[in-house]
């Protein structure tokens, strides 16, 4: 059998430990061999291959961040449009069966794809975690791990100098990072995409903690956080080319707004793409490496339209349609727990 993946949308530490789990388990457990598209769905089209072998070099993957693929973004209706010739170049690389590695955009192209025929397997990816239908995603657990250790060294600058502290982080439409990231550093208040924030709770907390004589505050932010409708001016961000929405630092607007309200001296920080980069954790790398056996796994049983999935302690495996039909978002108990410890 001959399987073809390939990593699409932004990238996530992990990527390469999904290569190494299919390219090793294809070719150890069913002598099949593994090529990989580069840069994503774009290379798929274009055409563009490289061999993966069951070799030394894959095995030294494991660790590396990124994606030895490369990856990239392409606009759903040209994805759309060049079906014909996605067909046209799986069937010339001989390619039995497809593993996309990619976020919910990806996967709703995988869907796409199953829909006319080719059989694929998805594996979820994202530092987000805002793909549905499986406990976590890979890539989360890094990002969360970045995030903590970053809001931890603020405590003692923001202490020494009686300042707020703003930390914003990744998160376009989902704040599990920030909600995750804010209850291990202990930030005292975090405001996520979920549940609109108003400016004068935020204030409040702040200025409690001050009267009581904790001189200063840290707050964690997820980037597609909004306030509440009427309560302070904020103007949302245009779409990008590939219909992804921009931000305009909410973090910053957050951090001026307290400045003026209450004058404390205020800072705000943009953790960032260094929430993606670099080297996976332990837990990343056994799921990323779980997934990869169970997509090749699956693959060869000749199972389509379907994903890999974390279920408590089990890879099972979804439909795409559940996969793909909305996003995973922080239930209200869950930010419930987070707003008990804030100010
Ligand atoms: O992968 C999702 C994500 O991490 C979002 O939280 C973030 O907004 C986005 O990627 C940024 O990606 P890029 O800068 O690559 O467009």
């Amino acid at each position: 059998m001959r399987i073809a993946t390939l990593t699409s949308g932004g990238d996530c530490p992990g990527l390469n430990a999904v290569i190494r789990g299919i390219v090793r388990t294809a070719s150890s457990e069913f002598g099949s061999t593994v090529v990989g598209y580069q840069d994503g769905w774009v290379g798929l089209m274009e055409d563009r291959r490289v061999q993966l072998y069951d070799d030394a070099a894959i095995d030294k993957i494991l660790l590396r961040g990124g994606t030895i693929l490369g990856t990239g973004r392409l606009h759903p209706d040209k994805f759309k449009a060049g079906i014909d010739q996605i067909k046209e170049n799986l069937r010339e690389a001989e390619v039995d069966a497809l593993i996309p590695i990619g976020g919910e955009g990806t996967l709703k192209g995988a869907k796409f794809l199953a829909d006319n025929g080719i059989p694929v397997i998805g594996v979820p990816k994202t530092i987000d975690n805002d793909v549905n239908g499986t406990d976590y995603t890979f890539g989360f657990d890094t990002a969360v791990s970045v995030a903590t250790d970053a809001i931890d060294r603020l405590h003692t600058t923001a202490e020494s100098h009686n300042r707020v502290m703003i930390m914003e982080v990744m998160g376009r439409h989902v704040g599990w990072i920030a909600l995750h990231a804010g209850m291990a550093g202990g930030a005292h208040y975090t405001v996520i995409p979920e549940f609109p924030f108003d400016i004068n709770q935020i204030c409040k907390a702040m200025e409690r903690r001050f009267q009581m004589g904790e001189k200063y505050g840290i707050i964690c932010v997820a980037e597609g956080a909004l306030p509440k409708e009427g309560t302070m001016d904020f103007k949302e961000g245009e779409e990008d080319e590939f219909g992804h929405k921009t931000f305009n630092g909410i973090g910053q607007v957050i951090g001026d707004e307290i400045h003026k309200r209450l004058g404390h001296d205020v800072r705000t920080m943009v953790l960032g793409h260094i929430q993606r980069g670099g080297t996976p954790t332990a837990f990343d790398r056994v799921l990323a490496t779980r997934y990869g056996v169970a997509a090749a796994r699956a693959a060869h049983r000749g199972e389509s339209g379907k994903c890999v999935a974390l279920h408590g302690e089990h890879i099972e495996l979804i439909d795409l349609e559940e996969a793909v039909g909305t996003l995973k978002s922080v239930p209200l108990s869950r930010y419930a727990t987070a707003q008990a410890l804030f100010g």
